[in-house]
This record gives C-alpha cells, sequence and structure tokens, in this order.
C-alpha cells in the first residue's frame, strides 16, 4: 500500500552550520510518499497528489513532518535511574549505576527495561538509538531482541570493563572480546541492527583490555566502537594517572587502536588542542549529551568551535546520566549551553543534531536522518501547539522557525502526533 503524508515538510539538503539554515528546505504544504517501507517521493502536495492518485491519503494538516530523531549515545539499562539526585560522574556511576547494571544478569529484567525504553524512544519520537548494555551478554540480547521486535533501526554494544568496578560487573580482557565476538556474530547486521564495539571508559579497562578490544575492532572495521571521552575534570585527571604514558585522554584509546573512523566519543567536553586536531583528523565523531552535562556536572560543550573545526557532532539523551529521553529537551539544553558558550544555535541547527548529525556519526546517514528519496520512512508528525504555552507563542510566529523554536524550547512527548518506523505507525509496546 502506498501512502501519502501531508503537511509541513522538513528535511535537508546540506549542513545548517557551513550551508546556513538554508541548508533546511521547508515545503509549506508539502508530501512524502511512503512505498514499502521507504521514502519513494517528496514534493508539493499538490503535485504529488496529481502525480500518485492511488496513494491513500493521511493529512497531517499544519503539522511538521520529519525524519525521527537518532539518539546517538544512550544507556537503555539506566531508564530506572535517570533523574537520581546529587551526584558528579564517579560517585553517581557508584552509587546508582553499577548497582542498576548489576541487575541486569537477570535476563527478566533485562528484557522489560529493553522494551520499556525502545517504547519510550518511540513515544518521544526517536527512531533509531546507539545504546550501551551492561557487561552480561543477554543484556544486549535482550536490546536487539526488543529492537527487532518493533522494526528499529538500532546500534548497541556489551559495555566491557576489567577493573574499577564491582566484580559482578567486571569481565576480563578474554571474555570482552570473546563475548564481544559472539555478539557481532549474532547481531551485526540482522536486519537493521548494528553491534557497536564497547569500552565502557578508559578508567574500567585495564590495558589488555582495551588492547584486546583495538584488535577486535581492527577484524572488524565495519562495526562502530563507541566509549566515553574527557567529560569531567576529575576523571580526566585520573585517566592521566592510570595511563601516565599517555599524552592525554584521547592518546590512551589511539595507542590502543581505539580511534578512527566509525569512533563514537560520548561528551568530549574538555579536550585540548591537540586532542580536538587528532579527533578531526581521524575522522571520528562526537555525542554531544547536554542534559546529561549539565544534570551531572560536568562542563559546556565547545558545539561553535568543534563544528567549525569540522568535527562530526550528533546529538544524544545519555539516558540515564541525562535527564530526558526527549530528543526535543536535549536540543533546549543544547541551546542553552551554546547560549551559556556566546553562540545561539539556530533552530535548523539543532534539529539537524538530532537527524542527520547524530545518524552521520553513527554511520547510518544512508538509511535514516532525513526525508529523501530512497530512505527508510523512519518519520514523526510533530505537533507545533501541544501545549497551551506552546500554542500561545506559536500562533504569533511570523515563519517556521520562530512556529518551531517553542516546541524546541518547551516541547515534549506531548508534541509527537506520530511515530513511523518503515512506514508503519507505531503501536506503542510490542513484544
Ligand atoms: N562514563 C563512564 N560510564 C558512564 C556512564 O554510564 N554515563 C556517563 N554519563 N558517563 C560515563
Ligand atoms: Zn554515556
Amino acid at each position: 500500500m502506498m501512502e501519502l503524508l501531508l503537511g509541513q515538510v522538513l528535511r535537508f539538503a546540506g549542513d545548517p552550520f557551513t550551508d546556513g539554515p538554508d541548508a533546511a528546505r521547508i515545503e509549506r504544504r508539502g508530501a512524502v510518499l511512503i512505498d514499502r517501507g521507504m521514502i519513494r517521493a517528496v514534493g508539493p502536495a499538490d503535485e504529488m497528489r496529481t502525480a500518485w492518485p492511488q496513494a491513500t491519503l493521511r493529512d497531517y494538516g499544519q503539522a511538521l513532518i520529519s525524519a525521527g530523531f537518532i539518539d546517538c549515545h544512550m544507556h537503555y539499562p539506566q531508564a530506572g535511574i535517570i533523574a537520581s539526585w546529587g551526584k558528579q560522574l564517579i560517585d553517581w556511576l557508584e552509587q546508582y549505576t553499577f548497582p542498576e547494571e548489576i541487575r541486569f544478569a537477570d535476563k527478566c529484567h533485562a528484557r522489560a527495561v529493553a522494551r520499556l525504553s525502545l517504547d519510550l524512544a518511540l513515544s518521544h519520537g526517536t527512531t533509531s538509538l546507539c545504546s550501551y548494555a551492561t557487561s552480561h551478554p543477554g543484556s544486549v540480547d535482550a536490546f536487539m531482541q526488543a529492537a527487532q521486535a518493533r522494526g528499529m533501526r538500532v546500534l548497541a554494544g556489551k559495555t566491557c570493563m576489567d577493573r574499577n568496578a564491582p566484580d559482578a560487573l567486571c569481565d576480563t580482557p578474554a571474555r570482552a572480546y570473546d563475548e564481544s565476538k559472539a555478539l557481532i556474530a549474532r547481531w551485526h547486521g540482522q536486519g537493521r541492527l548494528s553491534y557497536v564495539i564497547t569500552p565502557r571508559f578508559a578508567p574500567t579497562s585495564s590495558p589488555a583490555q582495551l588492547e584486546a578490544l583495538g584488535a577486535l575492532w581492527a577484524e572488524h572495521p565495519d562495526c562502530p566502537m563507541q566509549t566515553h571521552l574527557s567529560e569531567q575534570t576529575d576523571e580526566i585527571a585520573w585517566v592521566a594517572e592510570l595511563f601516565p604514558q599517555a599524552r592525554d585522554y584521547l592518546d590512551v584509546y589511539e595507542q590502543f587502536g581505539l580511534l578512527g573512523h566509525g569512533a563514537i566519543f560520548g561528551h568530549a567536553i574538555h579536550l585540548t588542542p591537540r586532542e580536538r586536531a587528532r579527533l578531526v583528523e581521524a575522522g571520528a565523531g562526537v555525542a554531544h549529551c547536554p542534559t546529561s552535562n549539565t544534570f551531572i556536572g560536568s562542563g559546556l560543550f565547545d558545539m561553535a568551535g568543534l563544528r567549525a573545526e569540522g568535527l562530526a557532532v550528533g546529538l544524544a539523551t545519555d539516558t540515564g546520566g541525562g535527564s530526558s529521553f526527549s530528543m526535543l529537551r536535549s536540543m533546549a539544553a543544547a541551546y542553552e549551553i551554546g547560549q551559556l558558550r556566546g553562540t545561539a544555535l539556530h533552530p535548523a541547527q539543532l534539529w539537524w543534531l538530532a537527524t542527520v548529525g547524530a545518524a552521520r556519526v553513527l554511520g547510518i546517514d544512508g538509511h535514516v536522518g532525513n526525508i529523501a528519496v530512497g530512505m527508510e520512512a523512519d518519520l514523526i508528525v510533530v505537533d507545533l501547539a501541544s501545549t497551551p504555552a506552546i500554542a500561545q507563542r506559536e500562533a504569533r510566529a511570523e515563519d517556521l522557525w520562530e512556529a518551531l523554536f517553542p516546541t524546541i524550547m518547551m516541547g515534549d512527548d506531548r508534541a509527537i502526533l506520530e511515530t513511523r518506523i518503515a512506514g508503519r505507525a507505531c503501536a506503542p509496546a510490542a513484544g
């Protein structure tokens, strides 16, 4: 069945950081033709209706049709400890995160939280995510199975740790390698699923484990690799103590073969000039996690500077260090951090970071993250007047950006009228 979705269509023909806001293409009365899960055509509503008279019409009026949001760094096992009070990174990990992650030895718990977190993502308009699982291989299976049941394009990996964490979460260099390799064979490239090689961060991996995972990545260069980098100053000082021979935090990863195209570094706030240049040169990507960076007290990410230097950046929730499941809320926090650093990010830039930018960091931008012919029809329909507070501001707007910005700053899951995965509107709570 072909379906023609009518509404305001927002898509990107370029990068609004380099090409300006006009990189966004807005069709006030536009249409997207969906055929067998793919986007078959895009254009003005009238022309599209004439060209495709046999398609079933779905008219969303003034609502915005966009690619679904892409969350390029999150921890699904931390859904249950989101909004835990009063700690900074290392204490937050010890007090809240590690005890919760230990519970994922229980496959029933893993399955329940995987389903819950994917259903929360969908209801917030997030169609693809890249998640850390726990160190238990079963936690990866649970997430991949739940994503498969929902038809979602997701990425995930077993979080490898062999020191500075509770025994119940620690593996060894050999187990990290063997279990990750078995999970790659089971899940990588199965339908819409990708496996991500995942050392948690330098403090919780011995040199031998980082070396083993570097070797694994060299054997599977088509898998992405994700880890954390330079999130808090105490963490950076700890890394310097643990790896005294390294030039800086990024150099630890580079020494073990964990820097290159396909690497996704979470946070990357307190970077030296050498690290910034090296990230760009290596073709690595960075996940900006703004609600986490303010919530855990990490610092102010230099979006304007890093993008001007050519670094690939995507937006992420970092659930549950992040304080919201919403990519709208994440855009708002990114805007506020930009303001604190003296740069007002344009709504086109914020929306791009949550769609095309995040997809690019994950290497899935050929499939999702934008509305274009031949891409997968992972789409959202956004109500630009979803609450009375937003509606009264939107009513005064003189252009689309002014109409959209109140939803970026004040919107949440109430703004998401519909989420479509491969063309099909989601029924929440699939198996
Ligand atoms: N650094 C190492 N592990 C984590 C984590 O789970 N969350 C965040 N925000 N930072 C980390
Ligand atoms: Zn994280």
